[in-house]
């Protein structure tokens, strides 16, 4: 059956990493004979400078209307207010109501983690963050502006449906994967309301599951514990924000921010994969951003689009690279992003 996945690198490293996942996408289309349509979108800060315009309701129809999305990185010093990036990001994650965020965190080598004694730690964490709530709504707003009375307003919006889906997402993926323990992660001491409602709804979703334990962690000593004894969590669930902090902590726990993927959801619907780091401005250019968190994406998209021996294949051959072959700076390394990808490809077409 043929599939086509839609590819926008977006801004900075975004660019660059993205250029290697579609060098491994292309060689495992090849290798696995998939009948695999890549095609690809120039948005980013240059066309929204040059039109003003980040994303045009047609440019959206086309992107919803393949398989999954690949996506680089936005975000540029040019846009002050990165208006662009939230608009084709954030506009994709909520018109496409991709309600979960997938994160997962496996060490790939412990000796990569600047925790002591990673070595006998087995640090392999899935996080489900809320997507499409929380204070990413965009309501609010800035009164008074520029005055001393200024109040600037952002609200967290939480719904029960929003809560309950997200939730339910986690559970089913603890139980598939047998992974034994749901971690729920909010600050209901400080915020009762968003934290009574994600408690109350936790707690009614969990009593349906057997199988695991459950828990409730605040999010401040969450992060602490994250440090401390990450081999401990299997599954974090929890609203957009916090999953968005938890999530750069840990990918840097479990050896670097570079080599982490996500994937936005919408089971049963519209898939988006993008690695978790930014557009990196301070090393864009340079050829020397590690471009395993994006080939990673490729293989979750692989996966989404029904080729897991595909995606099997990339990801075996990551960890390979990891293991044995070049590597980027922020892995200790000096080869290029290049380097690393027709490595993989290499691996992959073999
Ligand atoms: P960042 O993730 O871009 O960079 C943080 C640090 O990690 C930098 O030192 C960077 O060099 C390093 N880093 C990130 N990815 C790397 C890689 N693949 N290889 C090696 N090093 C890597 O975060 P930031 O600097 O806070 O954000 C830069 C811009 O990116 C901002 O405009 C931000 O809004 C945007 N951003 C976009 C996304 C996205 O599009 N999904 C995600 C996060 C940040
Ligand atoms: C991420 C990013 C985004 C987020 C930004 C760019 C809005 O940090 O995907 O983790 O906060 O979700
Ligand atoms: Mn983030």
């Amino acid at each position: 059956m043929s599939r086509s996945i839609a590819v926008v690198p977006g801004d900075g490293i975004g660019l660059e990493v993205v250029r290697e996942a579609v060098r491994v996408l292309e060689t495992a289309s090849r290798r696995f004979d998939l009948d695999l349509t890549l095609a690809h979108f120039e948005l980013g800060a240059d066309l929204y400078l040059a039109r003003g315009v980040a994303i045009t309701d047609e440019e959206f129809e086309l992107l919803a209307g393949h398989d999954a999305i690949l996506l680089g990185a936005l975000g540029d010093e040019r846009v002050p207010g990165n208006e662009h990036m939230r608009e084709i990001l954030l506009g994709l994650r909520f018109g496409l109501d991709l309600f979960i965020n997938y994160r997962p965190c496996r060490a790939l080598d412990p000796a990569l983690s600047p925790l002591t004694g990673a070595a006998d730690r087995a640090i392999d964490l899935h996080i489900f963050r809320e997507n499409t709530e929380g204070i990413y709504s965009g309501i609010g707003g800035r009164h008074r502006r520029g005055t001393p009375d200024e109040i600037a307003i952002q609200e967290d919006v939480n719904t029960r449906r929003g809560v309950e889906r997200i939730v339910r997402a986690a559970c089913e993926f603890t139980a598939d994967r047998r992974l034994g323990l749901l971690t729920m992660v909010d600050k209901a001491n400080a915020m009762p309301d968003v934290g009574g409602l994600w408690r109350d709804v936790f707690s009614e979703v969990t009593s349906e599951y057997d199988g695991f334990d459950t828990e409730v962690r605040l999010v401040d000593a969450m992060a602490m514990d994250l440090v401390r004894r990450p081999e401990r969590y299997r599954v974090l669930v929890t609203g957009n924000l916090f999953g968005d902090i938890l999530s750069d902590l840990a990918a840097q726990v479990t050896g670097g921010l570079g080599a982490a993927p996500s994937a936005n959801l919408h089971p049963g619907g519209h898939a988006l994969f993008e690695p978790v780091h930014g557009s990196a401005p301070d090393i864009a250019g340079s050829g020397t951003a590690n471009p395993l968190g994006a080939i990673a994406c490729a293989a979750l998209a692989l996966d989404h689009v029904g080729s897991p021996d595909a995606a099997r294949a990339v990801e075996s051959a990551i960890a390979t690279c990891v293991a044995a072959g070049p590597r980027t700076a922020d892995f200790g390394g000096a080869a290029s992003t290049e380097d690393v990808g027709q490595w993989i490809a290499e691996r992959v077409s073999a």
